[in-house]
């Protein structure tokens, strides 16, 4: 069953965070929805620009459709990552997606308003909602590589003011993660008192954690033992997700540890099996390792065990 990131907001908001993982081909929509049955959890899915040209944008639907059909008792929101604002229109107009995120953080802040309240209009008008960003995250996201000393957190009076006159209906706030597998070079310190300073603004506002990977030090070992190179990886300590979620953070984007997932699988299977050219018995071990990772991943964010309850209080 799609619903929006709205309502599942409404029911996760200061209990648990719903976990929103990215999705590029087949394997992964496999393991998503079998890790979210697995562990009784509500999810978003989250589709970036660079998965709707990897095979097509309609290939993506189609998987999620078929998903949907396979695992009935899913409950999930179809959410485009990182749009620009042209991207958006094309996600309102597909009737498909149920939530978008314009990305405009990179412009100043009155054409950031400006941007996203367009397309707040044009998706509210379609009965979908719209997740902005305020404040910049360091890393690489698709084509944008913003260097660790340009990036900056949130301004919590701003974060207020952009709310209200932009009508966004929820906001990702930078409080010192970043996108990728390098993300800190010292300490894995969060700033949660700006996520705190904006609950006092805007109380009930939800808000959203991007670049929350952990980068488990396990994955990234067994990755360079069978042949990778991942020196100097370091993600968020996934502990902090449950005490992020209790404060108002209600979306937490988990896009790399799935990589690091599908990387240390194939690497070892390849390194194991040097005779075999059929993908598909590697491709199966992933579908059941993301499976197992999704699963722990929202045992930590709390929404493991929530999805008879939400998808109750959703009945359409
Ligand atoms: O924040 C970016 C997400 O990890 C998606 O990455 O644009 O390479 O698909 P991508
Ligand atoms: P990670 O790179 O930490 O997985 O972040 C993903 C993300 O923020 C997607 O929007
Ligand atoms: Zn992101």
């Amino acid at each position: 069953m799609i619903v929006t990131t709205k309502e599942l907001f409404a029911q996760a908001y200061k209990n648990y965070a719903i976990g929103a993982y990215n999705i590029n081909n087949a394997e992964q929509t496999m393991g998503l929805f079998k890790g979210n049955m697995d562990s009784k959890a509500p999810f978003i899915i989250q589709i970036s620009k660079g998965a709707r040209k990897y095979t097509d944008k309609l290939m993506l639907e189609g998987m999620i459709r078929a998903a949907d059909e396979i695992f009935p008792d899913a409950v999930f929101a179809v959410h485009l990552d990182h749009g620009d604002e042209q991207t958006c229109y094309d996600c309102i107009d597909s009737g498909f997606y149920s939530s978008v995120m314009i990305d405009a953080s990179s412009l100043p802040f009155e054409e950031n308003i400006a941007t996203t309240k367009r397309v707040v209009e044009a998706a509210h008008a379609k009965g979908l909602v719209v997740e902005a960003e305020l404040g910049q995250l360091g890393g690489v996201e698709e084509d944008v590589k913003v260097d660790e000393d340009k990036a900056h957190l949130t301004d919590p009076a701003q974060a207020a003011e952009f709310i209200e006159r932009s009508g966004c209906d929820s906001l990702a706030c930078a409080i010192g993660t970043s996108h990728g597998a390098f993300k800190f070079s010292g300490s894995q310190g969060l700033h949660f008192e700006v996520v705190e300073a904006i609950q006092k603004l805007v109380p009930g506002f939800p808000l959203v954690l991007h670049g929350s990977s952990s980068v488990p030090q396990e994955e990234v070992e067994r990755i360079n033992a069978a042949g990778g190179s991942l020196k100097g990886a370091k993600g968020v300590d996934a502990t902090q997700y449950l005490p992020a979620a209790k404060l108002g953070v209600c979306k937490i984007n988990i896009d790399t540890d799935g990589r690091l997932v599908w990387t240390r699988v194939h690497r070892e299977y390849m390194k194991e099996h040097p005779e075999v050219f059929d993908f598909r018995p590697m491709g199966k071990v992933f579908i059941e390792e993301y499976a197992k990772f999704i699963a722990s991943r929202n045992e930590l964010l709390g929404s493991a065990g929530h999805l008879d309850e939400v998808r109750e209080a959703l009945k359409k």
